[in-house]
This record gives C-alpha cells, structure tokens and sequence, in this order.
C-alpha cells in the first residue's frame, strides 16, 4: 500500500470508527450512567468472561468501548482497552504477564512513572527487572535469563529521545517467547504502528497525543484479542476504568490526530533546524536531524515524526531556566502532546530527584531543555524561542 493509501485510510478510521449512533447522533452521546440493565445475552457474556459485554461503568462504558475500538483500528490491532491514566494501563498490563519470580527487562530510559513501577513496586512482588539499552538489541538479548517473560521498550524515550529499533527488538522477543511491550506515546499510532513491526502489546498514554487538548488523563494497551482479554481481566480487579465523559472528550481528540501530528512534527522539524545554527544553543535533539544517532532508524520507525525536541542551551541549567521563564507562548508545564507548546527543563521536573552525575551520564547535561511543540504558527513559536535566548543571552553577559 503506497503511504498516501495508508495516509486516507488511517484518516478516515480517525474520524469514522468506534462511533456509535445514537438516534441519529453525529458523535457518540455520553453514557452518564455507573450500570446497565442486565439481560440475558449479558449474563451470558459476563459468564464467558465479559470483556466487550457492557454492565458496569468501573470495568466499561459505552464510551469506553468506542475508544477502545478507535485506538484498535488506528493501531492495527485486534482489540484494545482503554484505562483512566497511562498508568494504569502500565501497570495493569505489567501485573498481567509477570507473578512472583518472573523476570523484566526494560530500559532506564523509560517515563519516571513506570521506573518507579519497575525498581520500586514490581520487586516488592518478586519480580526481578534487569536494565537494558533501548538502542542495543543485544544488550536485551545478553540479559535473558531463564525467567525472562516481558521485554519492555518506547519507541521515544523522554527527554533524550533515542528512538529504538522496534522490529529488531521484536524479533528478540520472539526468538525467546517473551511478551513484547512497548510505550508508543512519544510517535502516537499515525507515526508508529508497533504491531506491524512484530510487537505484541502497545501501550500510550491518551493523556498526549491522542486526546490532544491537555484536558483529559487516559492510557491503552492493544494488541491479540486473547492477550488483552488477559489484561482487561486484571482491570476487573485493578480498577483503572475510564469515564464515560473523559472518554467523550478522547474519542473527539483521536478524531483529529492525523490533522494535529503533521503540524506537530513540522513544526518541532522547522524549530530543530534554526535551533541547530543559533549561537546560544550546545545541542539540538531531534529525529529529524542527520547528527541524531538514530536519525536512520527513526525514518524506519517513526517515519512521520512527532512533536518533541530537546537541545542545551549554553550557560548551563541558570541559562536553561531564564530561557524557560521569558517565553510568553510557549507554556512551562510537564506532560506533552496536546496542541499547545510545553516547554519543562530536567533538572528541576522530571530528573529532580536524579542526582547530577546519574543525569549527566544519562545526556541530560547542564542546560538541558525539552519542548512538546505544538501546532500554533511557526513563527509566532519562532519569534517567542528567539527572545527567550536572547533573554538567556544578556543574563549571561551580565553575570560575567
Ligand atoms: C512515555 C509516557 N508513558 C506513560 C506516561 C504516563 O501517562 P499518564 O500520565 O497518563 O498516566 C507518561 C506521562 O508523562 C509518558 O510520558
């Protein structure tokens, strides 16, 4: 299928799949109810294990079941579940395929919350995590052991952005009959599809890219019907379910994300570029660029981009933070993915805790800023970042 072809298809899923019409309803209406009436083809459903039979809000909704179905064709997937955070689909999915005396092995590289997930509560269970290198294939094969069950990677890690070569990480998994997981929030289904690189579940955080307008929690796995039905089991007993009202606002989110991610990645593409040559910056970090280690890979990966960019400014982390502080457009906030530009510094958000040395060796050098660039005008975007270093400038020329 020629790209333009899987372009229009993947649009009209967007727009068009899950629905449901409800007298003659444009949208799906809100279900604002917490049970359903039972029938008889529902008991009957709810004995053979209920996933898809709809009885009560805290495991799924109408809503629910038309995101669900929404991410599952954007995806390519069999079937999908959608959960009241990232989180929690994380975490449940993990709790699924790992008990007592099982192995992991993820990277370190991943989004803070899962890390403390995987260091801080999975061995309180017994279950054993070894670190390995996103970038590095092998490096996960070198650390299978004989109880190895899960393989977790992103296909985007925060805030370095290395981009992981996902079919050759899939085919790790498969040669040694691991379950393969991966976190595609930082590409989102229109530039990633996991599955059809050999992944056998994708997690996101609806709470970027797919809802798109920073106003709504959410996150989903997809994958096989029968490795889901799994994992929507555990979220019987786990409780993550998402409301039928935020899951209104998630459904008109996805409806836009093939409109909103090309703007996102030309833009954050375009901001790259004039960064690269600007005086007051060190490093641009950026997919896009031919100096990204996994420039390469990522056209492979995540052939259409995304939104996120980081780079060091010069003058180090005091530098990082006038820049930050002077912008008037670009919002200083944590989270990514929704249509307005975020712009957050490591040192004092998502690596506070992190001592320097562990930062440093991690690439998150003094200075380091990471932006979520979102879909206003190039240059309005452009003119605020300019003054913004400018800004960072002149605190440095005073200072000396
Ligand atoms: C890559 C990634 N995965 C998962 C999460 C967790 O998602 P949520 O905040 O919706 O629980 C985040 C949050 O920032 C994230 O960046």
């Amino acid at each position: 299928m020629a790209d333009g072809d899987e372009y229009r298809e993947f649009a009209t899923k967007a727009v068009h799949s899950g629905m449901i019409e409800v007298n003659g309803s444009a949208t799906t209406p809100i279900f604002r109810t917490s049970t359903y009436k039972l029938t008889d083809e529902k008991y009957q459903g709810w004995a053979e294990g209920l996933h898809h039979t709809v009885v009560y809000s805290r495991i799924s909704s109408i809503n629910s079941e038309v995101v669900s179905a929404k991410l599952a064709a954007m995806e390519g997937a069999e079937d999908a579940e959608v959960f009241s955070s990232g989180m929690a689909a994380i975490s449940t999915t993990l709790m699924t395929f790992l008990s007592k005396g099982d192995h992991i092995i993820a990277t370190n590289d991943c989004y803070g919350g899962t890390y403390g997930l995987l260091t801080e509560v999975l061995p309180r269970f017994g279950i054993e995590v070894t670190m390995a290198d996103v970038r590095d294939p092998e490096s996960y094969r070198k650390a299978i052991q004989k109880n190895t069950k899960v393989l977790y990677v992103e296909t985007m890690t925060n805030p370095t952005l290395k981009v992981c070569d996902l079919e050759s990480m899939a085919k790790v998994a498969k040669d040694n009959n691991l379950v393969s997981i991966v976190d595609n929030t930082f590409t989102s289904p229109w530039s990633c599809k996991p599955i059809s690189m050999g992944f056998d579940i994708v997690l996101h955080s609806g709470t970027k890219y797919l809802g798109g307008h920073a106003d709504l929690t959410a996150g989903f796995a997809a994958g096989r019907k029968e490795l889901i039905e799994q994992v929507f089991h555990n979220k019987i007993y786990f409780g993550g379910a998402a409301d039928p009202e935020m899951c209104y606002l998630l459904e008109r989110g996805m409806r836009t994300l093939h409109a909103r991610m090309p703007i996102h990645a030309r833009n954050s593409a375009e901001i790259a570029k004039r960064l690269s040559t600007h005086d007051m910056v060190d490093k641009v970090i950026h997919p896009s660029l031919t100096d990204h280690p996994d420039h390469k890979i990522a056209k492979k990966v995540m052939p259409r981009g995304s939104g996120m960019l980081s780079f060091i400014i010069k003058g180090g982390d005091q530098s990082a933070l006038k820049f930050m502080r002077s912008l008037k457009i670009i919002f200083e906030a944590t989270s990514l993915g929704g249509v307005e530009s975020l712009v957050e510094c490591p040192f004092n958000s998502s690596h506070m805790f992190v001592p320097e040395e562990v930062r440093n060796e991690a690439g998150v050098m003094p200075g380091f800023v990471r932006m979520s660039i979102g879909i206003e005008d190039i240059e309005d975007l452009w003119s605020d970042i300019e003054a913004g270093l400018k800004s960072a400038e002149q605190m440095m020329v005073e200072m000396t």
